[in-house]
């Protein structure tokens, strides 16, 4: 087991989060909150009931678990409570940086307006920025498994709120969806100054040739899991060439595949290669950020050094300028200085 005061380190240790998608955050408690003032019936009426339905063993199975979910949210203050209960407890696990997904076509296709969803989100983040001090952007993500023709009306409608996304992504079930079917979103995207990546799922079909058409094609500047990477010696050395950053998730690496891919991640930070732990989905996975950070120092019997080190690295695969990604650097300094009765586990 691991040490309790490591652990405690690993999970406040400043660090930048940046795979998670806020639909995904949607708490048992805040589901039945938001589905009681909206008058939505729920198959459950506890949040033990909510929990004993998380049964899944892989992304498609988490995916019919999580999207019914998203029919209790529909209004502005809706996506505010969702985005501000997130924003505050991953500050709890020391997240100070967050670039944060949403998915706008699991909530225009039920009829809630994109301006409605978006300045929820943007609201909550203003005002969480000014209560706590955390830094949140958004990426805005297409579902895969909507096609091109779904992804480019979605890319029109967030047209007025451009200011307010630093990138796109791309989520949803991978199977028969690669990513060079995006390409022209994608360029779009990029020719208007935003930022680019894409999920490159655990162990799915074709993974290889996907994370090439991401690299290559799409002309990614990060990739979402992409573990796989490290099988395969041209394409990592790819990933390192440019300067790719990985955003990896031990705990919901566990639930969609047999494995958290903890020697993958390790061997990706022994490449250089910049990576942040973070927490993909947390209600259904078991844990935000910080929990992430123990369960893998756990698995691989890290010392603080380690954990310190992908504290560092988390910052380095931000999309932040230079000078406050200095600043969050010399924070992690800092706090590994100050921590008290670090130095036994060091
Ligand atoms: N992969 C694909 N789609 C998703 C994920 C993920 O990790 N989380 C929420 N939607
Ligand atoms: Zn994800």
């Amino acid at each position: 087991m691991i040490d309790p005061t490591l652990a405690e380190f690993a999970r406040r240790i400043p660090k930048a989060e940046l795979h998670v998608h806020i639909d995904g955050t949607l708490e048992p408690e805040m589901k039945l909150e938001i589905a009681r003032r909206n008058g939505v019936p729920l198959a459950e009426s506890t949040t033990e009931e909510i929990r004993a339905s998380y049964v899944f063993h892989d992304l498609p199975t988490f995916l019919a678990v999580h999207y019914p979910n998203m029919a209790v949210l529909r209004t502005e203050q809706d996506y505010f409570d969702l985005c501000q209960g997130y924003l505050a407890r991953a500050h709890a696990q020391g997240v100070r940086h967050v670039e944060i997904f949403f998915d706008p076509q699991l909530h225009t296709s039920r009829g809630v307006a994109f301006g409605t969803m978006i300045g929820g989100y943007r609201r909550a983040i203003l005002s969480e920025r000014e209560r706590t001090g955390i830094s949140a952007e958004l990426i805005m993500c297409f579902l895969r498994d909507r096609g091109i023709d779904d992804a480019l009306a979605t890319w029109e409608q967030s047209e007025p709120y451009r200011d307010w996304m630093i990138g796109v992504g791309l989520d949803s079930d991978e199977k028969d969806h690669p990513p060079v079917e995006f390409v022209e979103v994608f360029s779009r995207a990029r020719q208007a100054g935003l930022r680019v990546t894409v999920h490159c799922d655990i162990d799915q079909e074709n993974t290889h040739e996907h994370i090439r058409q991401a690299l290559v094609e799409l002309q990614v500047d990060r990739i979402d899991h992409g573990t796989n990477v490290v099988e395969d010696a041209a394409l990592l050395a790819l990933a390192r060439e440019r300067g790719i950053g990985f955003t990896v998730c031990p705990l919901s690496n566990s639930f969609v595949t047999a494995t958290m891919k903890a020697d993958e991640i390790v061997a990706l930070v022994r490449e250089g290669i910049p990576v942040s732990i973070s927490s993909d989905d947390p209600p259904y996975f078991g844990g935000y950020a910080g929990d992430n950070y123990a369960v893998l120092a756990d698995r691989v019997g890290a010392q603080a050094a380690d954990v310190a080190a992908w504290a560092r690295s988390s910052f380095r695969a931000a999309w932040l300028p230079p000078d406050r990604r200095e600043a969050y650097l010399a924070d992690v300094d800092r706090f590994v200085r100050e921590y008290p009765a670090i130095s036994s586990v060091t």
